[in-house]
């Protein structure tokens, strides 16, 4: 029984050396460690020796064992530590077998219209600013003429934070904070995030995105805001779409609008998405007011700008027949791959 034993492990030392790659190794685990095994064997003829030998025996199996456990791990090691190395045509590949198709991951339809609104103002000359969406009341309220207890506070409902910081309710505190860096010209449209504590519904969700513009720079009129805002809504809703100007209040701006487009799902002629009278809103604008020049020291009888501000989940649920704004924010994979 020690001479099968003395070929077992001569047997087994020749094959681990000859071993190129890993399948070979699987097949010497099995040949000798497997469960039918010639090692594993060897522990079934033990009642066969005389009862005063078999645990000597018996150990020189376990060791053995144990040895060839051990040569077969660091030969995978080390057969896994050559395949970076070695050239490719040192492997047997079975070409017939199917690839296996790598998940390259999708746009998400909110970046997908931030990038072409992006894109489009770009091609008309802005510059891409952003801002970060812990703010303090003075950038989210303050410079844009919003005071504490003025009612139009309410507007823009906030999450407070600790020490007078807060979770920006609004892209608009950037247009202070670029225009504190920049002096005129200033011509920048800036994308982000924004909060607001209202409840979750098929319209509402506590965080959404904006796209926030302003141009800054002598002798710039009303004309100019809305050349600029008819260009931008018939590149992205298309040339057929109306527009209308709605006279409105906005605490920054002054004179101040809200911008319709004509209802892209029923033409204008009333339906239930716009509410049957043929208008949609898209967004809010006006000439920046004095007061935030005064904010950031920009002198409002040389300079004078336009200023805008819309929601982007709107026009994103407006381009894609989405009817539930909880559908952007759940990561349903299979929601998402749809747009890209
Ligand atoms: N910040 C406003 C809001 O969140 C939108 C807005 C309106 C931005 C008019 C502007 C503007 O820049 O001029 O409702």
């Amino acid at each position: 029984m020690e001479d099968k034993l003395k070929q077992i492990k001569n047997d087994f030392e020749q094959d681990i050396a000859r071993v190129k790659f890993q399948p070979e190794l699987e097949s010497i685990k099995i040949k000798f460690i497997g469960r039918k095994g010639l090692i594993t064997q060897v522990f079934k003829l033990l009642p066969q020796l005389p009862v005063e030998q078999r645990r000597a025996f018996g150990q020189k199996v376990n060791i053995l064992k144990i040895n060839s456990a051990r040569q077969i791990d660091d030969k995978e090691k080390e057969l896994r530590n050559k395949t970076s190395s070695s050239r490719p045509q040192d492997y047997k590949f079975d070409l017939s077998l199917p690839g296996i198709k790598k998940d390259l991951g999708y746009i998400h339809p909110v970046s997908i219209v931030i990038g072409q609104i992006c894109e489009l103002f770009v091609e008309l000359g802005f510059k891409i600013a952003e801002g970060p969406e812990i703010e303090t009341e003075y950038y989210n309220f303050e410079a844009l003429n919003i005071p504490l207890e003025h009612p139009s506070r309410d507007a823009f409902d906030t999450f407070y934070l600790k020490d007078k910081f807060l979770l920006r309710s609004h892209t608009s505190p950037v247009q202070i904070r670029v225009m504190e860096e920049q002096k005129p010209p200033v011509q920048i449209i800036v994308p982000g995030k924004v909060y607001r504590p209202d409840a979750t519904d098929a319209s509402h969700s506590y965080m959404f995105h904006q796209v926030e513009g302003l141009l800054v720079d002598k002798g710039i009129t009303f004309a100019h805001l809305k050349g600029v805002l008819t260009v931008f809504a018939k590149k992205l809703f298309g040339d057929k779409i109306k527009m209308r100007f709605r006279p409105h209040f906005f605490p920054f701006t002054e004179p101040s609008t809200e911008v319709d487009i004509s209802c892209i799902i029923c033409g204008g002629k009333g339906c239930r998405v716009c509410g049957h009278n043929g208008w949609l809103e898209i967004l809010g604008a006006g000439m920046v007011h004095p007061k935030v020049f005064e904010a950031v020291n920009i002198n409002s009888s040389v300079y004078s700008g336009f200023a805008f501000g819309l929601g982007i989940e709107r026009v994103v649920m407006l381009k894609y027949g989405i009817d539930d704004i909880r559908l952007l924010f759940e990561n349903d994979l299979r929601f998402i791959k749809q747009f890209s």
